[in-house]
């Protein structure tokens, strides 16, 4: 995993979310717990998105030193993240951006006419998906970096890293990576196994690369993501996936 630095924030569209949040109370409803909607999708990270994937980020990485900056690797044009929703709930946010308060130019000028200032007002909170795992990458010429990936304690086993890692190779097609890369702590084999599942295999050892333990960093590497090869081990994993997993939407 890199420590260190963007993504454009796509529009919340509020009908989706009602429309959502309408079906999981239909199926609460039916008592089937889900079953006439998707259950999980993957869209791109928002800036509405940032409070909770840093909650996962700092349940999955708890002693990670520096700790990881959401709202600048929004920022960041290299940096490339998505979230993984579970469809079935929603959750009450802080709004991203508060609204601006305009200025008073004429207090400006005659500071005398100064009015006090109106009292804050907390602002509403807005409804969204619940997030219960995200991944990222930062693209680097043509190299995919996979900075980050992490499920919700309670949604791991069930197959959604995996879930993640497909979407996150996708991503990186899209972007025209010919290659991932990636770092994982040497004692983190859970995650050193996902990545060789899906093909990462070790290039070398950063020593000490862990501020917090000062632990080693396995680097991990891809062969050509666009390879014949390498698209048919993905695409066996993800048939194989969508068994495990029918109900799920990538947008
Ligand atoms: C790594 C992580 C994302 C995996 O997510 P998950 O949803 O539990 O994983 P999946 O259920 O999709 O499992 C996929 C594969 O991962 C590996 N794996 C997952 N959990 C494992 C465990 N506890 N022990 C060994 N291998 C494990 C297996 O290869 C598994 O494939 P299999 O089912 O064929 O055995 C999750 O454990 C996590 O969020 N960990 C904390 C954050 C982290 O370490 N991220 C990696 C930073 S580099």
């Amino acid at each position: 995993m890199a420590t260190g630095p963007v993504i454009t924030a796509c529009i919340i569209k509020p009908n989706y979310i009602q429309y959502l949040t309408k079906c999981a109370k239909m199926a609460q409803q039916i008592g089937n717990g889900g079953e006439l909607i998707l259950a999980y999708s993957i869209r791109r990270m928002e800036k509405e998105d940032i409070g909770q994937v840093t909650e996962i980020d700092r349940e999955a990485f708890p002693s990670q030193w520096p700790p990881a900056n959401y709202r600048r690797e929004m920022q960041n044009k290299t940096a490339h993240y998505i979230v993984l929703c579970d469809n079935n709930k929603t959750i009450d946010v802080p709004p991203a951006t508060p609204p601006k308060r305009s200025i008073n130019i004429l207090s400006l000028m005659m500071p005398w006419t100064k009015q006090k200032a109106p009292e804050k007002i907390p602002l509403p909170h807005v409804t969204r998906q619940y997030i219960v795992g995200f991944s990222g990458i930062w693209m680097i010429a043509d190299e995919a970096h996979l900075t980050n990936i992490a499920v919700r304690e309670q949604y791991r086993g069930k197959g959604l890293g995996e879930l993640l890692v497909i979407a996150t190779i996708d991503l990186a097609l899209k972007f025209e990576a010919s290659f991932m890369t990636l770092e994982v702590r040497a004692s983190n084999l859970a995650a050193q196994s996902l990545y060789q599942k899906y093909g990462f295999t070790q290039m070398g050892v950063r020593r000490g690369y862990y501020l917090d333990n000062r632990e080693d960093a396995i680097i991990m590497s891809t062969e050509s993501i666009g390879s014949e090869p390498f698209q048919r081990q993905v695409s066996e994993l993800r048939e194989a996936l969508k068994k495990k997993l029918p109900d799920v939407k990538s947008t």
